[in-house]
């Protein structure tokens, strides 16, 4: 038998969420435990398994580091049984490692798939990101835009004031300026410690999370699971990768970025049709977390692919044997 080239994002959507799920049950046990290796080892395991039971050429674009970092799912391993099609996958076994660790809200795992070739190699460096979430016009905000400035054109593009726009911001000193200036609009601030990925997810369901826009600079990989999420939810995403050294612009340069200024939009992130999926570890607004009943495991998996648009919430009950 030859083996399937195309992308059938179609049957392989409910294996991605497999291996999302898998990862969320296998750190279900290391939540509030304050160690954030022993969860994120136990995701990146389970993960790493149940993605080698895919019938996919697949390669890890976004991963847990450089190979000489990480010893499973790095920068460059082949995952999947290689009979099939050939994709890049971006993870990241457990978006949120310390929320895990401490039982905060919206820790996830996360993975995304799309045709090879077509997902930005992010080296691990932050990334200037801004979001919005769908129906308004293309380019109401931007990057090069100071933060009153796009608040007050949200909310123009909206229809209100600019105190009735919430910004989701990552809760860290270096955002201290951008946290005073958002504020100087009257807008609101949603902090958060950790988690941009649901962040920026939360921009795409407004009316479900409040949050209108999501601004600040988190990780690269991060940025490219997000856009993939966003690419399947719709709604608008920039991203401008930041080095704060030499070796930073080193690890851009060997992954094969020429132009470090470049500002990319949301399908320069992410280029072709992507599939996502993502498993609530602890529980947050985007998904519920791992649930632990004395006879089941359960968990709730959102799953999207861009190609069609469509969003499932999948909840899985599987028995503790
Ligand atoms: P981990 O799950 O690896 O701990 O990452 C959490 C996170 O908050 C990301 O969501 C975010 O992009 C990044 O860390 C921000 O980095 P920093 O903590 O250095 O500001």
């Amino acid at each position: 038998m030859t083996a399937p080239k195309d992308f059938n994002d179609r049957m392989l959507s409910l294996g991605l969420a497999r291996v999302s799920e898998a990862a969320a049950h296998a750190s279900a046990r290391l939540i509030g435990r304050g160690d954030e290796k022993a969860a994120d080892q136990a995701a990146v395991n389970a993960m790493r398994d149940q993605l080698n039971m895919l019938d996919i050429k697949g390669v890890v674009v976004i991963g847990e580091g450089e190979r000489d970092e990480a010893p499973m799912l790095y920068i460059g391993e082949e995952v999947g049984t290689g009979e099939g099609p050939e994709v890049d996958i971006a993870l990241d076994p457990l978006e949120g490692t310390t929320l895990t660790a401490k039982d905060m809200p919206n820790a996830l795992t996360v993975i995304a798939m799309a045709p090879r070739g077509t997902l930005l190699h992010a080296p691990d460096v932050y990334m200037e990101k801004l979001a919005i979430g769908p129906g308004y016009p293309t380019d109401v905000v931007s990057l090069e835009m100071t933060p009153s400035e796009r608040v007050r054109a949200l909310a123009r593009a909206r229809g209100v004031e600019d105190s009735d726009i919430t910004v989701c911001i990552l809760e860290r000193p270096r955002h201290e300026d951008l946290v005073a200036e958002v504020r100087s609009t009257g807008a609101a601030i949603r902090l958060i410690t950790d988690g941009d990925v649901a962040g920026v997810i939360h921009c795409a369901e407004a009316e479900l999370t409040g949050i209108d826009m999501y601004m600040g600079s988190g990780g690269a990989p991060e940025g490219v699971l997000a856009a993939s999420a966003l690419k399947c939810m719709g709604g608008q995403m920039w991203g401008k990768l930041l080095f704060r050294n030499d070796d930073e612009r080193g690890r851009a340069r060997k992954a094969g970025i020429t132009d470090l200024d470049r500002i990319y939009a949301r399908d320069e992130l992410v280029t072709g049709d992507v599939i996502f999926a993502a498993t609530g570890v602890t529980n947050g607004s985007i998904v519920a977390g791992v649930k632990r009943e004395p006879n089941y495991l359960q968990t709730e998996t959102i799953l999207m692919r861009s190609k069609t648009g469509s969003v499932r919430r999948m909840i899985y009950r599987n028995p503790i044997r």
